[in-house]
């Protein structure tokens, strides 16, 4: 089988880097031009007709990258691709996926479609499903989900004493007992009400009896942090250890990361599925490995 081609528009950093390094090559080259009105043009500068190509995009600040995007999927297709596939780690518009408010529109779906349109395939990490349970129930093309659960357990095991996983809303639930099984560790899942972007009210039962531990918050996305930075100034009234924050996908909205160290965060850590130097937990073995088994590499 002729390896596939991988590009990407806009990302860099240690997960594609690690990518290619698993694939032993490297990324193609593409002109990405934009002219003074802000129109853009991409020219890709390898041969790829009849090739296998993949894109490689990480979806954090979408609205900018996805009509370029759409722009390069259909140059390839043009240019005689053989199948057209897209790596996404963070996968964006996952979280409107209902009127939450009368004449709003149900976001994941349209960009789901989008997605759809364009490409042949689709994998990704920990996409928010909370009440789509299936990414297949959204994406119509082959649609993948891997899962930084047990990649995640690994790095608490080897830098945390006497952890408790607290998963700061029932969303979480997914994700914390699923490394709480892996760390042998005990969990509580909290409750949470959102009256707003930056408005949230967290409970917290339970706490008392795991005084001696130290809290591990995990949730699959840091945006504005104020998920985390209220269940941390809870968590304060009730446990003296300070929180070890973990995230899947750290956006890191405006000022976030040090909300969250002011809230008291003693360590605030995320896998590389969005460039940032939080990133302490790779994940390009779980991407290689989902390639490798649906035959795309
Ligand atoms: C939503 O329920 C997600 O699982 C996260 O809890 C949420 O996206 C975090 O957002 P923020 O950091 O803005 O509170």
């Amino acid at each position: 089988m002729m390896k596939p081609l991988l590009f990407t528009l806009f990302s860099q950093g240690q997960l594609i880097e690690n990518i290619c390094s698993k694939f032993d090559s490297q990324l193609e080259a593409i002109n990405f031009h934009e002219f003074p009105d802000y129109e853009t043009s991409v020219q890709i500068n390898s041969n790829i007709k009849n090739c296998s190509c993949i894109i490689f995009e990480t979806f954090h600040h979408p609205n900018n990258k996805i009509l370029p995007l759409i722009f390069l999927a259909e140059t390839m297709r043009d240019l005689g691709a053989k199948d057209i596939g897209l790596i996404a780690p963070y996968l964006a518009y996952m979280r409107q996926d209902k009127r939450f408010h009368p004449g709003e529109g149900i976001t994941s779906r349209y960009f789901a479609k989008l997605i759809t349109n364009y490409f042949d395939w689709v994998i990704t990490v920990d996409p928010h499903l909370h009440r789509i349970h299936h990414l297949q129930d959204l994406y119509t093309i082959p649609a993948s989900v891997m899962h930084a659960t047990k990649n995640i357990a690994q790095w608490i095991k080897l830098n945390i004493d006497n952890p408790i996983l607290i998963g700061p809303d029932i969303e979480s639930k997914q994700w914390v007992i699923e490394i709480a099984k892996e760390v042998n560790a005990p969990f509580l899942i909290l409750e949470k009400i959102r009256h707003g972007d930056r408005d949230i009210k967290i409970t917290i039962p339970e706490i008392e009896r795991y005084k001696t531990h130290t809290p591990v918050l995990v949730d699959d996305i840091i945006s504005t942090a104020k998920t985390m930075v209220e269940t941390i100034i809870h968590l304060k009234k009730l446990n003296n250890h300070p929180p070890i924050c973990i995230g899947i996908h750290g956006i890191f909205a405006g000022s976030a990361y040090d909300d969250l160290l002011k809230a008291g965060a003693s360590k605030i850590i995320t896998c590389n599925t969005i460039p940032h130097f939080t990133n302490q937990i790779d994940l390009s073995d779980i991407i290689f490995d989902k390639l490798m088994e649906n035959n795309k590499i």
